[in-house]
């Protein structure tokens, strides 16, 4: 299988490029606590590491990394999430855990002490465990910007084809296929990011410059195109409309101005003359009337930093 080089590159490379692009701006350093708040837990990996899913392998050997897991995840029409027989894997080799513990006994029942023992000790556990709602599997309402803050252990246990870790899960069978996909733009949002920003001038750009993609530890990340050198686009591709870089969204930091991004909130309701508050009751009292997601009023709100 075609294998290219890895293309992302760090979001610091992009710093100066981003500042030249759109005006003084500096990108923030990524959070260190959760949307609630929640503080990080440290957890010891060790015992849940897998190693990246291999080509192949023998049936024994897969057989050994499903052993734990199957003993409560009894029934599933592919055990390896593939059809065909000619894919040989264990659950390991795809979400992590640690498939050498399982229930000694069939009798121990769902959800009591001995079997959550169990369970903890087969299962990644989130470093964020309140934000997740842990022991339970339902996804919060948003994970957007929590996929960020959480361990790519974590990450992969839950999603193993989420792009940060798709690599170790996917990657010795599929690396061609990860990497265009990555670049596709239902990964990157960037008609969205594009359209919105120019419209709305925040960006001058016509052709589309911001787009999404993060690293393994949920740094945002450059994306190139796989020209030669990569970054490049032939005159032909850029014909068809082939983009050779896009960059993160930019976050302002050293000039406050009002919050431009605000074009893109959900909405809520309007303070009569005053700058849209989404969450804020109306100080007067008075009825206020319904902005649509996407569409504020008014660009501009009063918020900001202080
Ligand atoms: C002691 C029983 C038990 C063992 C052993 C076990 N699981 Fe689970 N697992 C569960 C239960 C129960 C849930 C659902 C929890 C809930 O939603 O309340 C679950 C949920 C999951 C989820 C969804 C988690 C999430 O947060 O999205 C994955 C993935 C998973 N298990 C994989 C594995 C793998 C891989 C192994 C082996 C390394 C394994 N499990 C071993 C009982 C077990
Ligand atoms: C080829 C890689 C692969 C293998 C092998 C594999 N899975 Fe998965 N599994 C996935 C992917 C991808 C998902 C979808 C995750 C999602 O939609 O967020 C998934 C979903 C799940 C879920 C639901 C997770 C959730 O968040 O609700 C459970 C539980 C699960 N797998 C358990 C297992 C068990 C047990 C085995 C071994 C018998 C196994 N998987 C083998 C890739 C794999
Ligand atoms: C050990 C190699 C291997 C690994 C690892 C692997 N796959 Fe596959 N996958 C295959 C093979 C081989 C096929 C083709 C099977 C067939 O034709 O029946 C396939 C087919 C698929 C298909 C169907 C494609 C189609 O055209 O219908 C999807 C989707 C897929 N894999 C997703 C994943 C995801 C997601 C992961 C990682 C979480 C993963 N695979 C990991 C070997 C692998």
């Amino acid at each position: 299988m075609a294998q290219r080089t890895l293309s992302f590159v760090s979001v610091w490379r992009n710093t100066a490029v981003i500042i030249l692009l759109l005006l003084a701006s500096v990108i923030g350093a990524s959070r260190l606590v959760a949307a609630g708040g929640e503080k990080p837990v440290y957890r010891d990996y060790s015992a849940v590491f897998a190693a990246p899913a291999p080509e192949a392998q023998t049936k024994a050997e897969a057989d050994a990394k499903s052993a734990g897991c199957i003993t409560c995840h009894s029934a599933s029409d592919a055990l390896t999430m593939h059809k065909s027989p000619a894919v040989v894997l264990g659950c390991t080799d795809c979400h992590g855990g640690n498939a050498k513990v399982g229930l000694s006994d069939p009798s121990i029942k769902m959800d009591s002490k001995p079997y959550m023992a169990v369970l903890e000790k087969a299962h990644v556990l989130p470093r964020l465990p309140n934000s997740w709602h842990w022991p339970s599997s339902a996804n919060p309402q948003r994970s957007y910007s929590l996929l960020n803050q959480e361990s790519p252990e974590f990450i992969r246990f839950t999603n193993p084809s989420d792009y940060r870790v798709a690599r170790e899960s996917c990657g010795a069978c599929h690396l061609s296929v990860i990497e265009a996909a990555e670049r596709s733009l239902m990964a990157t949002g960037a008609m969205l990011w594009g359209g919105a920003s120019y419209n709305n001038g925040l960006v001058k750009l016509k052709n589309y410059a911001l787009g999404e993609a993060y690293t393994r530890d949920g740094k945002p990340a450059k994306i190139v195109s796989p020209g030669e050198p990569h970054g490049t686009v032939t005159p032909e591709q850029a014909k068809r409309g082939a983009i050779a870089v896009m960059y993160p969204l930019p976050s302002w930091h050293v000039i406050p101005p009002g919050d431009i991004f605000r074009v893109f909130e959900r909405g809520g309701r309007n303070i009569q003359t005053l700058f849209a508050e989404v969450g804020l009751p109306n100080p007067t009292g008075s009825i206020q009337r319904l902005e649509e997601p996407g569409r504020p009023d008014l660009k501009q709100s009063s918020r900001g930093p202080a």
